[in-house]
């Protein structure tokens, strides 16, 4: 736990909440997963919606303080696992669950909760040990930053944060660490700033970078693309998955599970053996387009302006072959 004062620690405004409960029709008795807990927006809205039950999910174990006190005022209309998404299948079979007959939803990367508490060290705004672990388990940025190799750190700045600069980064990254280790998330801020301007927008040179160191210490999409599969095989037909994005790599994942399973991707043969009939649709779109914050939403919560939200409801076909979920 930290010392942060409550505000801060529950300090995150739900993003699209409106749009999300909509989707997802909460009615009386339907399960609902909300796999990225937080500080339990969505969830909350979600059981004072209908008399419906919800399982959260969320591999931060700072999450269930929050999660204790909505379990005391709910009872067993509500449960909280710590754990990844990814094996939302193994969770949900843990609580005696085959099937979810209500929705999931997921609302990708971190809280705010998580990025102002500078002792987690997502944040290049706050100095802070670099750590960038949502579940405070597994590696740290600091052992990444400190002992991958140049062409490691730029691959996965390039792939992962999108930066054009990558390679002088991991140049730079590699320069720096020579001299003395980098510990403090102000101290790689620095070092980026060094070799990438400042965009014509405004954006801290720091952003991709940290993005993408974030995306790999958490693993983040490959969870992502096994937590997609899990709600897929978990389910009922009419169930439905509503899914919040912050930026075009997790974006682009949800959509292109989403176009596959709904009949429209362009290479259904990547989950078939060769010759094998082409599954039928396991979704049905509920969004043709993704659904973006109004500016009246931005105003009140900047961490909206880039939140893009994806919904489609499940057939009654058999889940797609392939990805096995963890
Ligand atoms: C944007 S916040 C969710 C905020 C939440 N909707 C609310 O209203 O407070 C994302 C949360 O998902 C969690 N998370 C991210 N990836 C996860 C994963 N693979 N498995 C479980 N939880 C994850 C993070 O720890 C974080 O608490």
């Amino acid at each position: 736990m930290t010392n942060a004062t409550p505000s801060r620690r529950f300090g995150h405004v739900p993003v699209l909440l409106d749009q999300v409960i909509a989707l997802l029709q909460p009615r009386d008795g339907a399960l609902f997963i909300d796999a990225t807990f937080g500080c339990g927006g969505y969830s909350k809205a979600l059981l004072t919606s209908a008399n419906c039950r919800v399982v959260a999910i969320d591999r931060d174990p700072q999450a269930r303080e929050v999660a204790t006190n909505m379990k005391d005022a709910n009872g067993p209309r509500f449960d909280f696992v710590q754990g990844n998404f990814g094996a939302m299948q193994n969770h949900l079979h843990a609580k005696g669950f085959s099937s979810v007959d209500g929705g999931v939803v997921m609302d990708l990367g971190v809280s705010s909760t998580q990025l102002d508490d500078a002792s987690r060290g997502f944040s290049f705004r706050r100095d802070g040990p670099l750590d960038m672990r949502m579940a405070s388990d597994g590696p740290d940025a600091v052992s990444f930053v400190n002992e991958a190799s140049e062409g490691e750190i730029a691959r996965v700045i390039r792939s992962y944060g999108e930066e054009r600069r990558a390679r002088a980064v991991a140049k730079a990254i590699v320069f720096a660490r020579k001299q003395r280790p980098i510990l403090r998330t102000g101290q790689l801020a620095s070092i980026i700033r060094r070799v990438v301007k400042k965009s014509v927008d405004g954006l801290d040179p720091a952003t991709r970078t940290f993005q993408a160191l974030r995306v790999h210490i958490n693993n983040e999409l490959n969870e992502l693309a096994a937590g997609l599969a899990s709600a897929e095989n978990l389910l009922a037909a009419h169930g439905r998955l509503v899914v919040v994005s912050f930026h075009s790599l997790e974006d682009r994942v949800v959509k292109t599970f989403l176009r596959e399973r709904v009949g429209k991707g362009s290479n259904p043969s990547r989950y078939q053996p060769t010759g094998q009939a082409r599954s039928k649709p396991s979704f049905r779109l509920l969004t043709t387009r993704p659904i973006k914050p109004k500016p009246s939403e931005i105003v009140v919560n900047s961490r909206a302006r880039s939140a893009r939200l994806r919904a489609a409801e499940r057939t009654a076909v058999d889940p797609w072959p392939g990805l096995v979920p963890a």
